[in-house]
């Protein structure tokens, strides 16, 4: 599964978005170590506070179906209908709940169709709280 290939597949999981508040719709694809890759898109709630970001709805898929190691996540968003033009970097809750399944190593792509930015977890989530303060 190439960079490019996982970026394909975030850009499809995004029409799976579930958006009618913000119109933002949003995919991630997340590739395991086992070589599967898991894939989630936003899902909002009249509630506002109950919707779940596309990248948490990958992970979980993913820790439901046994998987406990990963390589990189693709991530791309934008308004409904329209491609996905600006990188659209994950929210700082998506964040945390990487900083609770990866490691140091781990790789987001925060992308488009036609370029993306590569960053490391801990380039976007510096001085982290984790399992080593319990
Ligand atoms: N959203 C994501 O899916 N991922 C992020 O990292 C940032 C925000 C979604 C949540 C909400 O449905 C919409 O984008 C607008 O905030």
């Amino acid at each position: 599964m190439t960079e490019k290939e996982l970026i394909d597949a975030a850009i499809t999981a995004r029409k799976s978005a579930y958006c009618p508040y913000s119109h933002m719709a949003v995919g991630a694809a997340l590739l395991a170590k086992s070589g599967k890759v898991y894939t989630g898109a936003n899902m909002e709630n009249a509630s506002f506070t109950p919707t779940v970001c596309a990248e948490r709805v990958a992970f979980f898929s993913a820790i439901m179906a046994g998987e406990r190691e990963f390589v990189r996540i693709a991530v791309v968003g934008g308004p409904e209908g329209e491609e996905p033009l600006r990188e659209f970097p994950p929210c700082g809750v998506c964040r945390q709940v990487m900083s609770e399944f990866c490691g140091e190593d781990f790789e987001i792509l925060i992308a488009t169709r036609d370029s993306y930015h590569r960053l490391t977890l801990p380039e976007i989530l510096p001085f982290r709280f984790n399992e080593s303060y319990f």
